[in-house]
């Protein structure tokens, strides 16, 4: 699909759940967050189906996002429906990893090609500090377990306050090297006021090439992070709704208040 700027859209991104097994500080208040009711989130049957009109209107890229994608039930179920979709060359997982060394096997075999792991700091103490709780060592076991089931190239998503040359950014950098990650580098964003800027090692955040749409888990199709714009996929028919996104898709976004992190999977 071509935009209004000559973009090709080729990239959709699922948000399956809004619900976390942690609380990062820039993501989610301490007490949680105002949960999406069940009866509105997303099945799977309509999940695959709207991605499956997607990859037919030009999308090829897929990636499962969260909240934590990992805590929807039977993931690994949905997981299987969507690589069956012909089309899709490239099909991944945003995750914080918790839950990778139980499920990497599984989401493999169900045809899950690669997975890209949230990890700041490699600071034991900061990483509990900065998720409220979250204990290190069950994403490095989940690294791990990503690895030996071959999920490959495995990306390490880092926030970053100032610059990429701060302490913990450093370690990460060098923990990747050492252990065959390649690391991303995010600056700490803030949707509602607008702030973002380039991923340092990735492709968010550009734009002018900008190739996303992103459906959140109550149903929202966004043709971008900063921006109000969405089309409830219910209440269109899919292909139209796709058709407003790419139509309805900003030059660049500005802010947004009607959605964040946590239902739309950065
Ligand atoms: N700014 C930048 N990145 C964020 N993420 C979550 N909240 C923010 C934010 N405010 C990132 C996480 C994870 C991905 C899902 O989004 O670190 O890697
Ligand atoms: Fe959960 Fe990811 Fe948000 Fe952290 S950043 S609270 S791991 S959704």
């Amino acid at each position: 699909m071509l935009d209004k700027f000559e973009r090709t859209i080729n990239y959709l991104r699922i948000s399956v759940t809004d619900r976390c097994n942690l609380r990062c500080v820039y993501c989610m208040p301490e007490e949680g967050i105002k949960l999406i009711d069940h009866s509105s989130v997303l099945s799977f049957e309509e999940i695959a189906e709207f991605t499956k009109v997607a990859v037919e209107m030009g999308i090829s890229k897929v990636r499962i996002t969260g909240g934590e994608p990992l805590v929807r039930k039977g993931i690994v179920n949905l997981i299987g429906m969507i690589s069956k979709i012909n089309g899709i060359v490239d099909l991944s997982m945003t995750t914080n990893g918790l839950l990778l060394e139980k499920y990497a096997q599984q989401l493999k075999d169900a045809g899950l090609q690669r997975v890209n792991i949230s990890l700041d700091t490699i600071d034991e103490q900061k990483f509990s500090a900065i998720t409220r709780g979250g204990n290190i060592d069950e994403v490095k076991k989940g690294i791990a377990a990503a690895k030996s089931a071959g999920l490959h190239p495995i990306k390490i998503n880092c926030v970053i306050k100032k610059s990429i040359d701060e302490p913990d950014a450093l370690d990460v950098k060098k923990y990747c090297e050492e252990n065959g990650l390649e690391a991303r580098f995010i600056y700490e964003m803030d949707i509602e006021k607008g702030e973002f800027g380039v991923v340092h090692g990735g492709s968010g955040g550009d734009c002018a090439n900008c190739n996303r749409l992103r459906l959140t888990s109550d149903g929202f199709l966004k043709p971008c992070l900063f921006s109000d714009i969405s089309v409830n996929i219910r209440k269109v028919d899919y292909k139209e709704a796709l058709r407003f996104a790419v139509e309805q898709k900003p030059a660049c976004g500005n802010s947004s208040t009607s959605h964040k992190f946590y239902n739309i999977g950065g």
